[in-house]
């Protein structure tokens, strides 16, 4: 851990400013139009429920930090959060017990191995490594507050619901399909149990993170719930606290580095933001200060990530200034150069 005592960080140094919202409007239909045409990728059938989505959906959600929001396409239709939700969940625990603890039992670094991966803990002597992998999540999960398995979901289900600014309904139908056919990540629990790495019920904590996985959210409700994150917390729609900015500084480093499982460095290389995808075709990606994407497409690529979601991101990163990598010399040194 690398703990610094600066205490007063400028402001003008944590935030920019988007284009006009004419201009916002009119590059998101641009993303939209020249993604709408992508039709490579295959919807997740590992969870048999999935496997019914209709691939031509497509939409695309903007929220900016003021609240303000732009959409096109398919942004109300409902889908499952999926893997999204361990951004939010991790978010609530860091609120809940401090990053410190989060960084001791969970870890943040990125396994290079897919999320369900049961390799990586084996590797790594049961250390779930990140919260983002499905080890991680469900070890993340065991540790929100809460006396018995009903109370942690109480919490959990309050907080993400916050963090959307509207009651999160549970898809009971996905839910029933996953808790069926999830032997892998009950295996996984059951192997952070033999490590002494999860201290609650593993068939409970595999239940509550699939539960968590099974709420229903719309590209709009995640352009909201990432704009809470580039906030410094507080919900822009709402208006309320959700979070503090620490914890979000701390969530989004963890989503820059793993978020994307695999291909995170890829993603960084291309598009340069924090961010989250769900098997669904849910992406959330976050500009600090600015507002967030939400994006909504079920074909998927090799490592579970939504392929037009990932292009619409990669598209708007580079037409709104998004990418948190790019800079320009100074104008002095600028015009010495021209
Ligand atoms: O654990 C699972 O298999 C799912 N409920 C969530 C996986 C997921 O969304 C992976 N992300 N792309």
């Amino acid at each position: 851990m690398f703990e610094t005592d600066v205490q007063d960080v400028p402001q003008e140094a944590l935030t920019g400013s988007l284009p006009s919202e004419s201009q916002i409007a009119r590059l998101l239909h641009e993303a939209y139009a020249r993604c709408a045409e992508v039709t490579t990728g295959e919807v997740a059938d590992y969870i048999p429920a999935l496997a019914e989505a209709d691939p031509a959906l497509f939409g695309l959600s903007l929220t900016e930090v003021d609240g303000t929001g732009h959409r096109v396409g398919d942004t109300a239709a409902l889908f499952t959060i999926q893997s999204i939700s361990k951004a939010f969940v991790l978010a609530l625990v860091c609120e809940a017990i401090g990053h410190q603890e989060v960084h001791r039992v969970v870890g943040v670094n990125n396994t290079g191995l897919p999320f369900n991966s049961v390799i990586a803990l084996e590797l790594n002597d049961g250390n779930p490594m990140n919260p983002m992998v499905n080890a991680g999540a469900i070890a993340t999960t065991a540790l929100v507050p809460g006396a018995t398995a009903e109370e942690k979901w109480w919490t959990l289900h309050e907080g993400l619901s916050r963090f959307a600014g509207r009651s999160l309904e549970l898809d009971t139908r996905v839910l029933d399909s996953e808790s069926a056919s999830n032997h892998r990540n009950q295996g996984i629990a059951d192997l952070l149990t033999s490590y002494d790495r999860l201290h609650a019920d593993p068939a409970e904590m595999v239940d509550l993170y699939t539960r968590q996985c099974s709420l229903l959210v719309t590209a709009d409700d995640l352009a909201v719930m990432g704009a809470t994150l580039a906030d410094g917390g507080i919900n822009p729609v709402t208006g309320e606290r959700v979070v503090s900015p620490e914890v979000c500084r701390d969530t989004l480093s963890v989503l820059a580095a793993c978020g994307m499982y695999e291909l995170s460095g890829e993603w960084l290389f291309e598009i340069g933001l924090p961010a989250k995808s769900g098997v669904s075709g849910g992406i959330v990606a976050i500009a600090p200060g600015k507002g967030a994407l939400g994006a909504f497409s079920p074909p998927l690529d090799r490592a579970g990530n939504s392929v037009r979601g990932q292009r619409a991101c990669a598209h708007l990163s580079r037409a709104l200034g998004l990418n948190l990598f790019a800079s320009r010399p100074h104008p002095a040194k600028d015009a010495e150069h021209a």
